[in-house]
């Protein structure tokens, strides 16, 4: 097979995998290969996600939809699998699918010579795990949108007992100080107004005696940077620091996403989560002291092995406490080589469907409701895109709800827009200068 001169990275999973993805890219485009779509490049990197059963199956049936398109063209493209399915499968992936090259999320600055070398024939697998050493190997940051992310800390120590994340991304480790600091001035000076900080558990992060609020009071004296985000905590990483930025550092938007998984204590117990379902809503009490207006997101698991009617209801007893903005919820996906999925009381498929249906319906009604009860505020906008109409863009609000507004402002602007509609996933703004004339 002839080295490949185009590439395509395709990322599923979660935005560490984005961000992962963007450096894979920056990082083949640096040894001279060109970006493309991914039906034309000779080389096709599939990030993948192995969070649940049905993520880890894409990965396959995506292999085969490139492959049967490529063949109608004449073309067979190297395939690269990388990200969480790479570590968990490592050789199993060769084996099962024939791909050409397997890396996994802390070795991908070798994707360059892995490709090489599976270039000459042979498969090339590196799912070696050495804490940090991709970020010193990667090319300095050049490109960037209005919304730039930024991985600060990587892994998870906590083993609740359905997640595959500990294993396929390793132990917690935080990048150092300096080095996210000079990231984030290079986002900025590539086009970023807001960045998000990354991390498996991102409120773990520490560098000696500083923490996650530190490194966001840093970033918010950044010139040109105007709005800091960070996902995901962890419930118990949350310090009071962290909450109290929420109150003093300016441009730390009033958003958290918090999981609490389920609202039943047997069930947190049995999830290894550490917390319980009063140590969480006292918490959000903490944060709401600080900054009533803040804007919660969680995810939850319906289904986990032994989840009772009774204990399906205290989860909808907690949304009903909190109120969330928004949320993400999942029906309980058993992995192997987890504890719960070695539980012997799996719940029915149909009746997590159910539970599901339920738990979503009430998360929307929230939802709708945080949105109703915005409108009248006035707020920046951050403009992310175009929007459909003409002469609409598109953008965020400060709590993460996207904003259509008509405007001649341009991609990376920051507009005062008073919201004036509400969907259900979105609202409309008007730019406050247009609201004055
Ligand atoms: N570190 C983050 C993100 C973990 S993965 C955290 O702790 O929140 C994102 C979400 O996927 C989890 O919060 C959980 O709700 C869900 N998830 C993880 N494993 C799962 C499984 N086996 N089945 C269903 N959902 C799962
Ligand atoms: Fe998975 Fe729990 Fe770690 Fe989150 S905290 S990544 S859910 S083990
Ligand atoms: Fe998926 Fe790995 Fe992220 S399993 S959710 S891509 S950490």
């Amino acid at each position: 097979m002839p080295p490949p001169q185009t590439f395509h990275v395709k990322s599923f999973g979660c935005q560490m995998n984005v961000y992962d993805g963007e450096r894979m890219a920056e990082l083949m485009a640096a040894d001279g290969l060109v970006a493309v779509d991914a039906d034309q490049a000779d080389l096709v990197v599939l990030n993948t996600c192995h969070i649940r059963e049905r993520a880890t199956e894409k990965v396959y049936s995506d292999i085969g939809r490139i492959r049967k398109v490529a063949g109608k063209a004449g073309r067979t493209p190297m395939i690269a699998v990388a990200g969480c399915v790479a570590q968990a499968e490592g050789e199993e992936i060769v084996a099962r699918a024939k791909v050409d090259v397997v890396v996994g999320p802390q070795a991908y600055h070798q994707l360059p010579t892995l490709v090489a070398k599976a270039a000459k024939g042979a498969p090339a697998i590196d799912t070696d795990m050495p804490l940090l050493t991709k970020f010193g190997a990667l090319p300095a940051r050049r490109r960037s949108g209005p919304s730039a992310f930024l991985t600060v800390q990587e892994g998870c120590d906590k083993f609740c007992t359905y997640c595959v994340v500990p294993y396929t991304r390793g132990a917690e480790v935080s990048r150092p100080f300096t080095a996210i600091v000079e990231e984030a001035q290079a986002l900025v000076d590539a086009g970023a107004r807001e960045i998000t900080l990354l991390g498996q558990n991102v409120n773990a992060w520490s560098d000696g005696a500083r923490g996650l609020h530190d490194l966001i009071c840093a970033l918010d004296r950044v010139p040109g940077l105007a709005r800091v985000r960070y996902t995901t905590s962890h419930p118990n990483d949350m310090t009071q620091g962290l909450i109290d930025a929420h109150r003093d550092v300016e441009g730390l938007m009033p958003f958290l996403h918090l999981p609490v998984q389920a609202g039943s204590d047997r069930v947190l117990r049995a999830m290894n989560r550490h917390h319980t379902r009063d140590s969480y809503l006292r918490l959000l009490d903490r944060v709401r002291a600080v900054r009533p207006d803040i804007a919660l997101s969680g995810d939850f698991i319906v289904g986990f092995p032994g989840e009772t009617e009774a204990e399906f209801a205290e989860t909808l007893s907690l949304v009903e406490a909190v109120g969330y903005a928004q949320a993400f919820s999942f029906k309980y996906s058993p992995r192997a080589g987890t504890p719960a999925a070695t539980l012997a009381e799996q719940v029915a498929p149909e009746v997590m469907d159910e539970r599901l249906q339920r738990l979503q319906a009430a998360l929307g009604r929230d939802q709708i409701a945080f949105n109703q009860a915005s409108v009248g505020r006035t707020c920046t906008v951050l403009i992310e895109r175009p929007g459909k109409r003409p002469g609409q863009m598109l953008g965020k609000s400060p709590w993460l709800q996207s904003v259509h507004l008509v405007t001649d402002a341009g991609i990376g602007d920051l507009v005062e827009v008073e919201l004036v509609s509400a969907g259900p996933v979105s609202m409309g703004g008007v730019a406050a200068a247009r609201l004055a004339a």
